[in-house]
């Protein structure tokens, strides 16, 4: 609209400077045949008036004809000012529309690798959750028999060491399945508000086990408690994962250096990354004094299987574990490192207030035991035996059957004894579930304990729910499942 007007104007302009040129023409032509009659008198006659008189004529319309002319030539000015105007605009619009495409395209493709992460977290998780089922029931059986091992053997017997050994490994592959699961978020966590310095100081004795004794470590806690919702056997991961990279970084030794603080971050202080939103948080931060990484390394440690070790050493799959257990927690991970000078991990989780902190869940107590009668159904032959060795030297009398059926057979006779059925969920035939809602049509007093090596999702499918007070996760000690079930046969 603006420029509108000043295209009238500008055109407009033309035409008066047209007119008074038009009208100032004449009278210089007069001042000038003025001039020239004093001194050519014969001259200024033969150009005007008196000898052409058609030139008055002309001279009269001289204005209007300078005015139309001027008028034209404003029009084509305004109108070429105008055409550079748009031009302008249009070149304005083209170059803001491709920055704007190049951000987008960016965007697209920050998007597209965090899609291919977590697809890539999401195939490894589904993997996992395929074969976990049956680690699990493996991995209860070498457990609970080095458990049992353990038990049997004296003090000072040599063999002790093996058996220890072996419940080692056996910790070791549960924990991996664990972690395996957590790509997929199956894993079986019990979030709680934790004070984030206490579960580092329980953890101390773990990490020193895993660090060699050239490497030194130091703890500087936060003077204040940092409470922080995570599953505590979370955090043993993470700071596992981060100490065992640190010494691997660190192969002439060093110092670890494992530091909480209470954070608080502006939204001015929430551009060193890109996660990072203004609010309260903990910081776990461990860094150490080894070798550092490059920039390309940087960009590649949380992917799943990247590693710069030898096969042997290292799965690559640390940190993309410790990336997956720190956004499930709502939370983000800072590297900072440079090559040769070292590197730090900062891990930031939202503060929470104490008062909202619950009391511990009970703690199973260990291996007691009692005299009641355990029906017990478990379709993996390792997993039925162990259970019912370990149940039956700690005084219970158990009754096996491998599947569903069996076990109503065994209840046709015995149902009067029965207190407790302990049973796995899934199973070929009728389910856990299923066998339990039909024993307890007889006698609905009776108590229940489910077990399984299944993921909720799965689980929640047969109507089973991992959180409940009656039911246990596989892979569990022997000690684990007579706690539970005393629990059980105590409510
Ligand atoms: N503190 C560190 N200093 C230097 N490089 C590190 C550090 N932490 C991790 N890295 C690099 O990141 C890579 C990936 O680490 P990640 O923990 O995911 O796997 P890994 O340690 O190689 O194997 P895994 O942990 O599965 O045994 C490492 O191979 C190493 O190159
Ligand atoms: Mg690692």
């Amino acid at each position: 609209m603006a420029h509108a007007d000043c295209r009238r104007t500008g055109t407009w302009r033309y035409t008066v400077l047209g007119i008074i040129l038009g009208l100032l023409l004449p009278l210089v032509a007069t001042l000038l045949e003025l001039a020239l009659v004093q001194r050519y008198v014969s001259i200024g006659n033969i150009i005007w008036a008196q000898s052409h008189p058609s030139m008055l004529w002309f001279m009269d319309f001289l204005p209007v004809l300078l005015g139309v002319l001027g008028h034209a030539v404003g029009r084509q000015q305004a109108e070429a000012a105008f055409l550079n105007y748009e031009l302008e605009k249009r070149v304005t619009q083209v170059s803001e529309a491709n920055s704007a495409l190049a951000s987008e395209m960016a965007e697209r493709a920050e998007l597209e690798e965090q899609l291919r992460h977590s697809q890539k977290l999401e195939a490894v998780g589904r993997l996992a959750g395929g074969v976990a089922h049956d680690f699990n029931n493996l991995l209860t059986a070498i457990i609970g028999y080095a458990d049992l091992l353990l038990d049997e053997l004296k003090q000072r017997d040599p063999r002790r060491e093996y058996a220890d050994e072996i419940r080692r490994a056996g910790d070791r592959a549960a924990s991996l399945v664990q972690q395996l699961l957590g790509f997929s978020r199956k894993q079986m966590i019990a979030p709680r508000i934790v004070d984030l310095n206490s579960v580092l100081a329980d953890s101390r004795r773990l990490l020193e086990r895993v660090i060699s004794e050239d490497i030194r470590v130091d703890v500087i806690e936060s003077d204040c408690a940092v409470y922080a919702l995570i599953d505590p056997v979370q955090v043993d991961q993470v700071l596992v994962n981060l100490v065992v990279n640190a010494r691997d970084a660190m192969p002439d030794g060093g110092t670890v250096t494992l530091r909480t603080e209470r954070v608080s971050l502006a939204p001015a202080d929430c551009d060193f990354h890109p996660e990072a939103r203004p609010g309260d948080y903990c910081m776990l931060e461990v860094s150490d004094t080894g070798l550092g990484m490059d920039e390309p390394t940087k960009e590649k440690i949380f992917e799943p299987f990247f590693t710069t070790k030898d096969k042997s050493k290292g799965t690559g799959l640390g940190l993309a574990t410790t990336y997956g257990i720190v956004k499930q927690n709502d939370g983000f991970i800072d590297v900072l490192s440079h090559l040769g000078d070292g590197a730090a991990f900062r891990i930031y989780l939202p503060l929470q207030n104490a008062a909202a902190q619950k009391a511990d869940p009970e703690t199973p107590c260990a291996a007691e035991g009692g005299r009641e009668c355990i029906l017990l159904v478990e379709d993996e032959t390792v997993v039925r035996s162990l259970a019912s060795k370990a149940l039956r030297d700690r005084g219970y009398e158990v009754l096996e059957a491998e599947h569903a059926d069996a076990a109503e057979r065994i209840w046709t006779e015995r149902k009067a004894d029965v207190d407790l059925l302990v049973t796995d969920v899934i199973m070929p035939g009728p389910d856990g579930k299923q066998l339990s809602d039909t024993l307890r049509e007889e006698r609905p007093e009776m108590r229940v304990l489910f077990m399984s090596g299944y993921d909720d999702e799965i689980l929640s499918r047969h109507d089973v729910y991992e959180g409940g007070p009656d039911f246990i996760p596989k892979p569990f000690t022997v000690d684990g499942l007579a706690g539970k079930i005393r629990q059980v046969l105590d409510a």
